[in-house]
């Protein structure tokens, strides 16, 4: 059996070209990273199998998605009953190039788009990048229901008239929540009546704790343009890939045009080699292994938070490994992560990167191997009593 699992390999060495690497090294020596949301799991055996098979059998030629590839994500549970075909899925190098080029088909400079904040910061760093104008709807945070989505507040937002696209994060990132099935269907209900054009980030799904909670967006509209990849939830981001889907097959073909005007092309031989046998048998199994270490290090996080850490809280999320852990105070906030970062210590994110309305929160990874992320609480403890 394998650290952590039956099937998970961590690796305990950087890179010369680790993002996360050089992201801790921007702040001190030996800094564990657990910011960025990457795990240091290794690619999956059987991915392995298939690139050490490739490389040594054949040309690293050009590729294109086969027939076989677009069947192998129209048959995904999370889009049962939708009638998928190729003119229904568009590729590209990433997630977020997708979404600027969602971005770019569906708004013009200067309108407006909307996110519920705090949120993943590139969101929002795209849609200034792109000069578009971001509204932002704040998430309520509630005693039992989690965070949810202030209606009053959106619709107000919604019915400006250059407000013109939607964006979601579901699973949402940075708090873990999954948007239920009567929140989605609301907002698509307002979304149709101002219409706004909905683009579904659900990059983190497949690490959804109950996969029968999570409903993609595809499920509820015709024109939503939902966009994933499975770099996040097998760590692989390395081999660059994402893809687009809508049910309506104009906006994939304008959507495809923005990936051609950008010269970028298809995504490469091995990443859709990858992807093919991450949403495969495999693939799930392995899920299933790196979601119990995820909760496993969660739950030890959880309890050290209450039994160590008293003044902090943290939301318990429903997908992903991203945690959003609130320590109540701003001034608290600032010292605690200026005692985590000292040498040897550990990098989390200010949730000020995410907009947090509070500005009391960060977030922390928990998608690590569950030795480094216990050391790592350690570490926190420590910079929780230095905290005066
Ligand atoms: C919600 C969300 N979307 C997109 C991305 C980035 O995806 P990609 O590397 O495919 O652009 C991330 C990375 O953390 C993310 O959390």
């Amino acid at each position: 059996m394998k650290e952590g699992g039956e099937m998970i390999e961590f690796s305990k060495s950087y890179d010369e070209f680790s993002g996360r690497y050089q992201e801790a090294a921007k702040y001190g020596e030996n800094l564990l990273p657990l910011s960025i949301a990457e795990s240091n799991a290794v690619c999956p055996k059987f991915v392995q199998d298939i690139i050490i098979e490739t490389l040594n059998k054949k040309p690293l030629e050009y590729a294109r998605p086969s027939n076989n590839l677009y069947e192998i994500i129209s048959q995904k549970n999370k889009y049962k009953n939708v009638k998928l075909g190729k003119q229904n899925i568009a590729f590209d190098l990433s997630a977020l190039s997708l979404l600027v080029h969602a971005i770019k088909v569906f708004t013009d400079r200067e309108d407006g788009i909307i996110v519920f904040t705090p949120v993943y910061f590139r969101f929002f760093e795209l849609i200034k990048m792109n000069n578009r104008i971001l509204y932002e709807c704040q998430l309520k945070e509630t005693e039992n229901k989690g965070y949810v989505i202030d209606f009053d507040e959106l619709e107000k937002i919604m019915s400006k008239s250059e407000v013109k696209l939607l964006l979601i994060c579901n699973p949402h990132n940075p708090v873990g929540q999954i948007w239920d099935f009567p929140t989605l269907k609301k907002i698509s209900l307002l979304a149709e009546s101002y219409g706004l054009q909905i683009v579904s980030d659900e990059i983190h799904s497949d690490l959804a704790f109950l996969s029968s909670k999570f409903t993609s967006f595809m499920k509820l509209s015709d024109t939503a343009i939902i966009i994933d990849s499975p770099t996040k939830s097998f760590n692989t981001q390395a081999l660059k890939i994402g893809y687009a889907i809508s049910k309506d097959a104009t906006r994939i073909t304008l959507i495809e045009n923005e990936v051609n005007k950008s010269g970028t092309g298809n995504p490469s031989l091995l990443a859709m080699q990858a992807m093919k046998s991450v949403y495969g048998s495999e693939g799930e199994l392995w899920l299933k292994d790196y979601k119990k270490i995820i909760r496993f290090n969660i739950e030890y996080l959880e309890n050290t938070i209450k039994k160590m850490m008293p003044d902090f809280s943290m939301y318990y999320p429903e997908a992903s490994f991203l945690v959003w852990v609130d320590t109540k105070s701003q001034e608290k906030l600032i010292k605690f992560l200026k005692n985590l970062e000292m040498d040897n210590g550990v990098l989390v994110s200010n949730g000020c990167k995410f907009l947090d309305p509070k500005g009391t929160h960060f977030r922390i990874n928990c998608g690590v191997d569950s030795m480094l992320f216990m050391k790592s609480c350690g570490i926190m403890v420590k910079a929780y009593n230095q905290v005066d």
